[in-house]
């Protein structure tokens, strides 16, 4: 007996069944996983979380795979660290970084991976396919190694360091392709009917996003079920975005919170930033940004599948979107690791640049609530940072 109700099309609301293995719609558009909230509400109380494990999987009841086949590396229930220094810099008197980067693979992408691989086990599925910016990689080979799957990854040629050694590491099959995210996502389509590989792609399956969506649940518990005014999310895919704006319609559902919500701001890096694009000129969906480039390597994504969602999400909520200079993050960086001790991710820490713009143009004010997602470690980026500290011969 699977858990979730049924799947649901985000685009045309068709229903499938939620015990076989899903791709996408027939319409082509990402599918979502549903449950039973109404009967949920009687059996399971904000109050009973807190006796959970210190994981993602203290909120199982609402994370598609049975207990039995959970992949788990300790991933989730991450830390959410009220600043000191950088609020006051910023202009933010209270000023949040709920910081990913203290993950298994160290970053975000682990929960989702987390519970896509479970759904694997569950579904019976031996072989995986996954195109990707190197984190969500990191994390597919982790997951994968841990469940004994055969894992095949498709990852641009001049992804991260660190990503490329850990695929090798946890015994992946890699692949560096001579483009973006987009040409290793055509690869991916093209050689995994043949192979028999189930297609792990950002939104073409839908358990990664709820895995992800336990941002959304843990923000909420750790800030007394009392969501922020604000929430900076560095948006590549989207898919944690998407996930966060799921998990508040399930709390809400669940007689948890009520109808009020975050401002949700989609941060993006000047080199791509498709959705801001397309959020600045009203349109629903974004168009492929050419000539994709930002030191943020999750960040260089040209056009998101899921990238209505984003827009709704963003624009449903009052929020905003808005773009940052590869300069500006990396400083941004160095001032949140200065300040805070947190040495962000580019990604993470193109939020920091975001918050204070918005703050100083009025958008924000100082009272608000503010919570910025460091999505990784910026031990990951080793490339990025050392542009800022490098080491001269005898120093
Ligand atoms: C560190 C980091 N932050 C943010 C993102 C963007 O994630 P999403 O697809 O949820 O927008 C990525 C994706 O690769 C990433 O690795
Ligand atoms: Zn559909």
């Amino acid at each position: 007996m699977p858990k979730a109700s049924h799947l649901e099309c985000s685009l045309c609301g068709v229903r499938y069944n939620a015990a076989a293995a899903a791709n996408l719609c027939a319409c082509g558009g990402p599918l979502l996983v549903r449950f039973d909230l109404d009967i949920l509400r009687h059996r399971w109380r904000r109050r009973d979380v807190p006796n959970g494990t210190a994981s993602m999987w203290r909120y199982a009841p609402v994370l598609p795979p049975s207990d039995a086949n959970i992949v788990t590396l300790g991933e989730g229930w991450t830390p959410l660290l009220r600043t000191k220094k950088l609020g006051a810099r910023i202009g933010a008197d209270n000023l949040w970084v709920k910081d990913e980067g203290m993950n298994p693979t160290a970053s975000f992408k682990a929960r989702g991976l987390s519970c896509a691989v479970s759904m694997c086990v569950e579904l019976g599925i031996k072989k995986v396919a996954i195109p990707s910016a190197g984190n969500a990689a990191s994390a597919m080979a982790a997951y994968a190694a841990a469940a004994g799957i055969e894992a095949h990854i498709f990852m641009p040629r001049d992804v991260p360091q660190a990503n490329y050694l850990e695929c090798m590491a946890y015994g992946a099959h890699v692949t560096l392709v001579d483009g973006l995210i987009s040409d290793c996502g055509k690869m991916v389509a093209e050689r995994g009917p043949a192979e028999g590989w189930f297609d792990v792609s950002t939104l073409k399956e839908p358990y990664r996003i709820e895995g992800k969506k336990t941002m959304g649940y843990e923000v909420a518990e750790q800030m007394g079920w009392e969501l922020p005014d604000a929430i900076f999310y560095p948006t590549g895919g989207g898919v944690g975005m998407i996930g966060m704006w799921k998990a508040f319609d399930e709390m809400e559902k669940l007689g948890w919170i009520g109808a009020r919500r975050p401002k949700m701001i989609a941060v993006q890096a000047e080199g791509c930033q498709p959705v801001v694009r397309a959020f600045n000129e009203n349109e629903p969906r974004s168009r492929f940004f050419e000539d994709a480039h930002t030191v943020a390597a999750g960040l260089r994504v040209p056009k998101p599948l899921g990238d209505f969602l984003v827009l709704n999400a963003v624009r449903e909520s009052g929020g905003t979107a808005i773009a940052v200079s590869d300069d500006d993050l990396m400083s941004a960086g160095v001032q949140l690791a200065t300040d805070e001790g947190i040495f962000a991710a580019p990604e993470g820490a193109a939020c920091v640049t975001a918050a204070k713009r918005l703050l100083e143009s009025g958008f924000l004010k100082p009272a608000d609530r503010i919570v910025l997602y460091n999505t990784g470690s910026g031990l990951k980026y080793p490339e990025a940072y050392s542009t800022r500290f490098p080491r001269t011969a005898g120093s």
